[in-house]
């Protein structure tokens, strides 16, 4: 199968965890890969590799995502560099947990910063091309936290209920311009985000899965290539939950 050739997605953070598996899923589908991240590293490179041996075109932008003007220069960037966008994928996202009497203002700031405000920052700066395309499909990482709540992670579970609201909202807005806009909401993921976990904790998350297990990337990015690909061209303005049935 080839469900994305000829198309270019431009995803955000995946130098590695899930943005990184949905780059390989996506370019193991024919789709050429611009993607994100902080910095050039030893990551970058492997997963550039990685990408490349599909035989698709890849190229990798540094910047902060939750940094409107770079956001914006890469988006033009990219346009020049492939000439389309079909595919936006708001990946990047980063954790700085704790209870909300000690939480500081600089960890809401940077969790509200780096995983909502990147968001809006890339559908900006997309959504000219992807109108001008009259086609589009935009997929954002939210949680299930961001639908149930979570101790330890109100800067978090915000972050990702306002990814739900803003991809209901952009559905609902550009619609009838042809550009889809859905959410993942994955559960527990074995990625280097969960890694910090102790054994215990990861113990006690697996009890609260029906499948008694956690994912893997490769298992949200299936999701992603639903949403990606005509397989999901009626779907527009959901949250599909990756979570082994724990939030059901
Ligand atoms: P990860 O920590 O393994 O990878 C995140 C990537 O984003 C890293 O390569 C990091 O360098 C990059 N990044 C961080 N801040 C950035 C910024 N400001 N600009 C550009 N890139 C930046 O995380 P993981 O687990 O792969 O998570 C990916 C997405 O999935 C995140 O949005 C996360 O919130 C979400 N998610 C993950 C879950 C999990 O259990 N791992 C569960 C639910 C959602």
């Amino acid at each position: 199968m080839n469900l994305l050739e000829n198309k270019t997605a431009l995803i955000t953070g995946a130098a590695r965890g899930i943005g990184r598996a949905i780059a390989l899923k996506f370019a193991s589908e024919g789709c050429n890969i611009a993607f994100t991240d902080l910095a050039y590293n030893d990551l970058v490179e492997q997963t550039a590799a990685d990408i490349e041996a599909y035989g698709v075109r890849v190229q990798f932008y540094a910047g902060n995502a939750a940094d409107y003007e770079s956001a914006h220069e890469i988006v033009k960037q990219v346009k020049q560099d492939f000439g389309n966008i079909d595919i936006l994928v708001n990946n990047a996202g980063i954790t700085k947990d704790g209870l909300l009497l000690r939480m500081n203002e600089q960890q809401w700031d940077a969790v509200i910063n780096v995983n909502l405000k990147s968001a809006f920052n890339f559908i900006h700066a997309c959504t000219p091309v992807m109108m001008s395309q009259r086609a589009g499909s935009i997929i954002s990482l939210a949680s299930v936290v961001g639908v149930n709540g979570n101790a330890g992670q109100a800067n978090y579970a915000a972050s990702k209920a306002g990814i739900i609201g803003l991809t209901k909202s952009v559905a609902k807005e550009l619609g009838s311009r042809g550009i889809r806009a859905n959410a993942i909401a994955p559960g527990f993921i074995l990625t280097d985000m969960t890694s910090a976990l102790s054994e215990e904790q990861r113990k006690q998350w697996e009890q609260m899965i029906p499948l008694r297990r956690g994912g893997t990337p490769e298992e949200v990015a299936k999701v992603a290539l639903f949403l990606a690909s005509d397989l999901s061209s009626y779907v527009s303005g959901q949250v599909i939950h990756c979570c082994g049935g724990m939030s059901c």
